[in-house]
This record gives structure tokens, sequence and C-alpha cells, in this order.
């Protein structure tokens, strides 16, 4: 562990605890964003924190990211603190879970933390501003080099207000809107905090929602954008394989997994950090093992250090996020987690 680290888990462990779990998640994106905004201070946080790996990694999605470790969806849900992701040294961002509509999301409080598990706990529900307001933050982003530099995956789930019968035509709204900004989209199906839209994850109501979302996004962005769906870990096996079938069927890009589990007795919400980390593993595992080499698999659950972190690539994943781990060990963690899986990465 390195002394940044260090530094920030005792400030989290004496300081931050204190503080309620939402309004420091918003003081720490309001900070990072500061930050990136200062040309001097930016740079000097990206040449030391954010340092690169000397070798990008090349990926199937159409672009080499910088490290093979990515920010999961949830904490930058409307693509305010893109540039401070990638100045902390994280490999790709994906933002989101935008809605078609926007909503306010769940009452507070929605969201906990664990600390004897360094786990955390929420049912946010999808607050963000909609998929009008983000594809103008990603417009924006992307008119100036520096963000068309960053690789940027787009996250879309239904809106609250839209019945699960009606879901198809509310992802393809947010496709359409987002797919020109994103370099791949990933359709959520698998947050466990909207009513019914884990039900989304059996094949036959996935179906359509995949392939209309396909041809949606391929339309608007003019190429083809690369879709992934993320699942949950709360799947069985037969199910996750089910999935990994459709994705071949549709000749999509790939699968994130995992999202949150609800297979915990804390209280509402889905946990998050290392006690979905065995899970996940097996989840990526079964998904190799049934897709082949040819679709993207992001491994992503409980990822907080280099082991785990290796353990999810030796499980199949081409590519890693986390939220989590970032929470309890900061923003020296990415970029110096990066740099040591480059390290142990084979050359060529
Ligand atoms: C507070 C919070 C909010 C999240 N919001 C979303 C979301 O909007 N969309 C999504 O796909 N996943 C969301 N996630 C799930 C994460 O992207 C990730 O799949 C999960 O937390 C497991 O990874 P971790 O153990 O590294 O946190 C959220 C997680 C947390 C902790």
């Amino acid at each position: 562990m390195t002394a940044g680290v260090r530094l920030y888990r005792l400030l989290f462990r004496t300081l931050l605890v204190r503080v309620d779990p939402e309004r420091a998640h918003e003081l720490a994106l309001g900070l990072i964003r500061g930050v990136a905004a200062v040309p001097g201070l930016s740079h000097a946080v990206r040449a030391t924190l954010g340092r690169r790996p000397a070798t990008p990694v090349r990926t199937r999605l159409g672009r080499a990211v910088p490290g093979v470790l990515g920010l999961a969806a949830g904490m930058d849900k409307d693509a305010t603190t893109v540039l401070g992701m990638d100045m902390l040294g994280f490999g790709y961002v994906e933002i989101g879970t935008v809605t078609a509509h926007p909503q306010e999301g769940n009452e507070r409080p929605r969201l906990w933390r664990h600390p004897a598990e360094q786990a955390l706990r929420n049912r946010m529900g999808f607050n963000n501003a909609g998929a009008r307001a983000a594809a103008e933050r990603l417009r924006r982003l992307r008119s100036t080099r520096r963000g068309r530099s960053v690789v940027v995956g787009v996250n879309i789930g239904k809106s609250r207000v839209t019945p699960v019968e009606d879901a198809v035509g509310d992802y393809a709204t947010s496709a359409r809107l987002l797919a020109r900004w994103a370099d791949y989209l990933t359709v959520n199906v698998s947050s466990p905090n909207t009513p019914g839209l884990r039900d989304l994850q059996a094949v036959d109501s996935l179906r359509p929602i995949l392939s209309t979302v396909q041809e949606e996004a391929d339309r608007a962005a003019g190429r083809h954008v690369p879709v992934l769906v993320k699942v949950a870990p709360d799947l069985d096996d037969d199910d996750v394989r089910a999935v990994a079938d459709l994705v071949t069927e549709l000749s999509l890009a790939g699968v994130v997994a995992t999202n949150t589990t609800i297979a915990h007795a804390h209280g509402p919400g889905g946990l998050s950090g290392p006690p979905v980390h065995a899970r996940a593993l097996e989840v990526v595992r079964l998904l190799r093992d049934r897709l082949g080499p040819g679709p993207v698999v992001i491994g992503v659950g409980g990822i907080t250090d280099t082991p785990g972190a290796r353990a999810m690539l030796a499980a199949g994943a081409d590519l890693l996020q986390a939220y989590t781990g970032f929470v309890y060990r900061g923003p020296a963690w990415p970029g110096s987690l990066n740099r040591a899986l480059a390290r142990s990465r084979p050359r060529g």
C-alpha cells in the first residue's frame, strides 16, 4: 500500500466516517472537480497520483485505455467529473446510471457505510439529471481534446416513471440521446433500487431492450457503438449463462459483472465492496467460459487491492472497475493499482 493510500485510510477512519456518507460523496466529487479545473494543480496531480503506466492497454471496445481499472457506474452519475477521474489515474470512466427522464432518486438516507467489511450499501434509485442533461455535458466534454482523449462508457437505466412494459422505449430514448458521445454503452438491468428492474434480466425481456438499444445507438451515432449489459451477482448460474448466450446471439460487445448484491442482512439496498467479490469472480468465470474469448467482460465487485484485481483478470475479465475500493482507499489508489497491474502485465 502506498503512503498516499495509507494517509487517506487514516483520514477516512478518523474524520471522514463522521461525515454523512452522501455529503462526503458530494464534497469529494466537488473537490476532485475543483482540482481538475485548475490547470497547474491538475497537471501536478496527474503527474503524481495519476501517473500513467508506460504502455496503454488495447481493448476490444475500439480504443486503448491507459490502465485496466476504470471507475464503475454510480459515482459520476451526471458526467460532471470525468476529467477529474481521469486525472486520478482511472483508465476509463463509466458515467451514469442515466435515465431518459430526470429523477430525484429515493429519499435520504440512501447510502450507508459498513466499515468493518469495507463495504457500502445504497438504495440511491438512479438520482440523475436525465439523458438530455448528460448528453449536453458530454457534448461539451467531447468538444475539447482532453475530453475526447478519455474513454467514456455511458450506463443507461429505466426511468422510475416508465412502466416495466414500456422499458424498451425508455432505454431507446437514452441510447438515442447519448450514443454519439459514448465509447460504449452499458445497459443496466441489475440495480436493486428501481422496482421491477432486475426482472428485465430474463432473456425474453432483455432481448428486445438490447437489440433496440444496439440499433438506436448505431443509428444515432452513425457508427457501431459497443453495447454491454450489466448483470447482478444474485442471478443464478443458469441465468448468467442465458445472458451470455443472448450476448452471443445478438453479437453484443460484452457484459459488465457485477452490480451490488441484495443477498445480505444489513438492511435495505444493494451491498458493494469485499462482500460481493467472491460471487463477482464466479460470475466473470461463468461468463468467460460461456462467451469464449471474443466478447468483452468487465469485472467489477469488491476489488480493493492488486491480488483481487489480478484474480478478476485471471477469472477472465478484460477490464476492471471499482467504486467502493476507491471510497475506502482514496485518490492515490486508482493510479497506484493501475501501475501495479501494468508491472505484472505480459508485454506485447
Ligand atoms: C453508492 C453506489 C451507487 C451506485 N450506483 C450505480 C448506478 O447508478 N448504476 C450502476 O450500474 N451501478 C451502480 N453501482 C454499482 C457499482 O457500479 C458496482 O457495480 C458495485 O458497487 C460493485 O463494485 P464495487 O464493489 O467496486 O463497489 C453503485 C454502487 C454504489 C456503492
